[in-house]
C-alpha cells in the first residue's frame, strides 16, 4: 500500500526505481492482512511485462462492480508492474484494456465471437489486434464476471505467468458459490479462532466496517459471490426492525465486489420478533410475515442472496414442534423469497442428540438421509439443501454423505469448513482441500458416474441451482484466520467452488505464489508442506476413519477419547477390551451403508472392500485385525501417532530451510506455530496411545509406549506460554 502510494506521485524513471528497490527490500515484514492480494512488485524481467501492458483503460459502464474492477487493475499494474494506466472514456485507436459485458465490448468488437458462452459470472480474457492497436478484452457474462476477469488477469501477473496473446475463459462451476459466519452479535464468533467479529460487536453492527469491505475483496477474488454474516444458531433480533438498516451498510461494503449479504434465520422468529403466537410454517399469518419481512429486506437490499436456516436441529426449534415437516418450513420462507430471485438454504445437518448410546442400531450418521430422503421432490425450485460432507459433524476423515446421492428432486449444495473446529482450530497446520477433494471425486454411482462434485454443481440431475457454502470465520486478527498458512485454506475453497477439478497441487503453489512470491524454492517448500499436512494431522488425531478423538463435548481441540462414549450425541467409537469401530454394516450393523447406492454398498459393507482409511467408520473389528497393509489394527494406531508426531516435527525443519527467503514477521509466526504444533502433536501422541494400551491391554510391537507416558514432564513446547492440558 505505502509503495503503491509513493508509486504513485513520481516520474516514470523514479517509478523502474522503486520497483527495483522494491525487489531489493522485498522481504520487509509483512502481517498477512492482504492475504493473496498484496500485489507485491515483480522483480526480474518486470520491464518485459511492462511492455506488453497496455497504457490506457476504458470501461464500458459505470456500475460499483465494473468501479471495483477498474480500480483494482489500475492498482494491481501500478503496484506490480510500476505503470501507471491512463483512465479514458471512449475506446480510441490506442493500445488499451477494455473491460465490459460481452454485449458491450461486441459493440465495438466484432470479431469477438458472440458464440462463445459466458454465463453469469463467467469471464474471457481475450486479446485482439485493432486497426492496428493491441487491445485486452477483460469481457464479463454480467458486471462481476468482468471484476473476476480483471482478478484473474492480475492473478496471472502476480504469478509471473505470461499475458500476450490471451484466449482464455472462466466459468463457474455452480452458481451459489457462499462463505458463511457464525458470528454472533455480541461480537463473539462461534468456533471462531482468529479474534472477534468483523462484523458485530455489543448487540449491534460495527460503526468502522472497513474490514467487511476488505473480506468482501478477498473473497471476490477467489470467486465467492455471497456471505451469510451471522451464526447459523441464529438469534432472531437479526430480524428485528431496527437491525435492518445496519445490515444494510453490510451489504452497500460486499456489493463493490460483487459480494451479496446473506442471513441465517431462526424458524421462530415470526413469534420471537414479529410477536406471532405461532411460527408454524403452515399458519397463513406466519407466511404473510415471512411475505412482509422479506420484502422488507428487499427493499433496503435489493440484492439480498436469501436465507440459512438450521431447524430441528442440537435444541433449534423447528416444523416438527407443529408436525411439519423440513420442506414445510422451507417452502413457506422460500415463497416470500421467490418474487425477488432469493434463495434459501436448508441444513440438512437435522440429527437427534439425545440418542441411547445402549442402543447399537442407534446411528446419528443415518439420521440426516432418514429424515430428507422422503421429502426429495417436495421442496420449492429456490429451497436447497445444504449437506455437511460427511454424515456427523466436520470430521477429520469421513466418508461422503449418503444424502448426497439420494435427492433426486432437490437442488443441493455442499458444506464445507474452512475454520478448522475439529482439525487443529488453526493453531495446527492443516491443509484441507485434500480432503475436500475425496469427497468431492467420490462417485455416489446414483446416475452412472455421479461424483459429489457434480451432483452439488446440479449437473447429475439438471437441477437449477445448486453449489458450496463454507464456514470461513474470519476475525479481526490482522491475517484473518490467526495461522498465517491457514488462508490456504480459504483461499483454496473459493478455486474448488469455482473449478473443483483443479488440483491441490496447482491450487497450492498458485496460492503460495501470490502470498510469498514467486521464489521457486518457497513455492516448492511451502507446497511439499501444505499437500500432506490433513493426513499427518489425521495420523495423530484420528486413525482408520474413527473420528477426531477430541473432546467432543467442550472445545474440539484436545485430545479425549472417553468423551466420544457414553453420551446421546452419538460420536461413538465403541471401544472396549477387544476392538474398536462403529458396525454400520447392513448385515450386522446399523445398516447405515445400506443408504448408498448398491456399487457403493459393495465398497463398504465387506472387511475385504473396505478401505483402511474408513474401516472404523464402517466396521467393529478386533484390535488384533489385520489391515491391507498388513498391520494390526492396534499397532496402526500406534505407528500412525508416532509417525504423525514425527512427521508433525519435520514440518518445523522445511520451516526452517525458508529463513531470510520470506519476510521476518510471518516467517516468525509460522515458525512459533509449527514449534508448537510440533508438541501439541506429541500431547496427542502419547494420550491416544496410552488410552488404546489402557483399552486393549496389547503392548507397542516397537515398545515405545512407557517412555512417553507423561508427556508434559518432558520438552514440550507451549504456545503464548500456555500449557497443553491433558485430559482427565
Ligand atoms: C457443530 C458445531 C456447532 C455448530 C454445528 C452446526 O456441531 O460444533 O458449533 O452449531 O456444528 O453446524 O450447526
Amino acid at each position: 500500500m505505502y509503495l503503491e502510494r509513493r508509486m504513485n506521485l513520481l516520474s516514470p524513471m523514479a517509478v523502474v526505481l522503486a520497483v527495483v528497490l522494491a525487489g531489493a527490500s522485498s522481504l520487509r515484514a509483512e502481517t498477512g492482512a492482504q492475504g493473496w492480494l498484496r500485489y507485491a512488485p515483480i522483480v526480474g524481467d518486470a520491464a518485459s511485462r511492462r511492455d506488453a501492458i497496455p497504457d490506457a483503460i476504458i470501461s464500458l459502464g459505470n456500475s460499483e462492480v465494473l468501479n471495483s474492477a477498474k480500480g483494482e487493475l489500475v492498482r494491481g499494474i501500478g503496484s506490480m508492474l510500476g505503470k501507471r494506466l491512463r483512465a479514458e472514456k471512449s475506446v480510441s485507436a490506442e493500445n488499451a484494456f477494455v473491460l465490459g459485458t460481452l454485449e458491450d465490448v461486441r459493440g465495438h468488437f466484432r470479431e469477438v465471437e458472440s458464440s462463445r458462452p459466458l454465463g453469469p459470472d463467467g469471464f474471457w480474457l481475450r486479446s485482439v489486434r485493432h486497426g492496428g492497436k493491441k487491445y485486452l478484452l477483460i469481457i464479463g457474462g454480467n458486471d462481476r464476471g468482468v471484476l473476476y476477469g480483471t482478478f484473474a488477469f492480475l492473478s496471472r501477473i502476480a504469478q509471473d505467468r505470461r499475458v500476450d496473446d490471451l484466449d482464455d475463459v472462466g466459468t463457474p462451476s455452480a452458481p451459489i458459490r457462499w462463505a458463511s459466519q457464525w458470528d454472533n452479535l455480541d461480537g463473539s464468533i462461534e468456533r471462531g479462532y482468529a479474534g472477534r467479529s468483523i462484523f458485530f460487536d455489543k448487540g449491534a453492527v460495527r460503526g468502522d466496517l472497513t474490514r467487511v469491505g476488505e473480506y468482501a475483496r478477498l473473497l471476490s477474488w477467489v470467486g465467492i459471490n455471497a456471505c451469510v454474516i451471522n451464526n447459523v444458531n441464529a438469534d432472531p433480533r437479526i430480524l428485528s426492525l431496527n437491525f435492518l438498516p445496519q445490515l444494510a451498510r453490510i451489504a452497500d461494503a460486499f456489493r463493490p465486489w460483487g459480494v451479496k449479504l446473506a442471513l441465517s434465520v431462526d424458524l421462530s422468529s415470526p413469534a420471537a420478533v414479529g410477536g406471532l403466537k405461532t411460527f408454524d410454517p403452515l399458519d397463513s399469518g406466519v407466511a404473510e410475515w415471512w411475505k412482509d419481512k422479506v420484502d422488507e429486506i428487499y427493499q433496503r437490499i435489493p440484492d439480498f442472496a436469501g436465507f440459512v436456516v438450521k431447524a430441528d436441529s442440537e435444541g433449534r426449534s423447528g416444523p416438527s414442534q407443529y408436525g411439519r415437516t423440513a420442506a414445510d418450513a422451507a417452502n413457506v420462507i422460500a415463497r416470500a423469497l421467490k418474487p425477488h430471485g432469493g434463495i434459501l438454504m436448508y441444513r440438512a445437518f437435522v440429527y437427534n442428540h439425545h440418542l441411547d448410546w445402549r442402543d447399537m442400531k442407534a446411528d446419528r450418521a443415518k439420521a440426516a438421509y432418514d429424515y430428507f430422503h422422503p421429502l426429495d421432490g417436495k421442496f420449492d425450485e429456490n429451497v436447497v439443501l445444504q449437506i455437511k460432507y460427511g454424515p456427523i459433524d466436520f470430521q477429520v476423515r469421513e466418508p461422503a454423505s449418503p444424502l448426497f446421492g439420494a435427492m433426486q428432486h432437490t437442488n443441493e449444495a455442499i458444506e464445507l469448513q474452512v475454520t478448522q473446529e475439529y482439525t487443529g482450530q488453526q493453531r495446527h497446520l492443516c491443509f484441507l482441500p485434500t480432503m475436500w477433494k475425496q469427497i468431492l471425486d467420490f462417485d455416489m454411482h446414483v446416475n452412472g458416474a455421479s461424483p459429489v462434485k457434480e451432483i452439488v454443481e446440479g449437473k447429475t440431475w439438471r437441477r437449477p441451482l445448486g453449489g458450496f457454502n463454507a464456514v470461513v470465520n474470519v476475525g479481526l486478527d490482522e491475517n484473518w484466520l490467526g495461522h498465517p498458512l491457514a488462508m490456504a485454506n480459504l483461499y483454496s475453497y473459493g478455486r474448488l467452488a469455482w473449478n473443483p477439478d483443479q488440483s491441490t497441487e496447482q491450487i497450492s503453489a498458485e496460492w503460495t505464489r501470490l502470498t510469498f512470491g514467486n521464489n521457486p524454492r518457497v513455492v516448492s517448500t511451502i507446497s511439499t508442506m501444505l499437500l500432506p499436512s490433513w493426513r499427518i494431522y489425521e495420523s495423530y488425531t484420528g486413525p482408520l476413519g474413527v473420528g477426531t478423538l477430541t473432546d467432543i463435548l467442550g472445545s474440539h481441540y484436545e485430545p479425549n477419547p472417553d468423551s466420544a462414549e457414553h453420551n446421546g450425541w452419538g460420536q461413538w467409537i465403541r471401544a472396549d477390551a477387544q476392538g474398536v469401530g462403529m458396525d454400520r454394516t447392513i448385515a450386522t450393523g446399523t445398516g447405515y451403508i445400506g443408504q448408498y447406492s448398491p456399487n457403493v454398498q459393495k465398497k463398504y459393507e465387506t472387511l475385504t472392500a473396505c478401505p483402511d482409511e474408513l474401516l472404523l467408520f464402517m466396521h467393529h473389528v478386533p484390535y488384533i485385525y489385520v489391515l491391507h497393509s498388513g498391520k494390526t489394527v492396534i499397532q496402526h494406531i500406534y505407528d500412525s501417532h508416532y509417525e504423525g508426531a514425527a512427521k508433525a516435527a519435520g514440518l518445523v525443519g522445511q520451516w526452517e530451510s525458508l529463513r531470510g527467503k520470506i519476510d521476518d514477521q510471518r516467517y516468525e509466526e509460522v515458525l512459533s506455530k509449527l514449534t508448537y504444533q510440533a508438541g501439541q502433536a506429541i500431547v496427542w501422541r502419547d494420550t491416544v496411545v496410552n488410552w488404546f494400551f489402557k483399552k486393549s491391554g496389547i503392548p507397542d510391537a516397537k515398545g515405545r509406549i512407557a517412555q512417553n507416558h507423561n508427556p508434559l514432564t518432558g520438552s514440550v513446547p507451549y504456545l503464548d506460554g500456555n500449557r497443553n492440558s491433558r485430559p482427565h
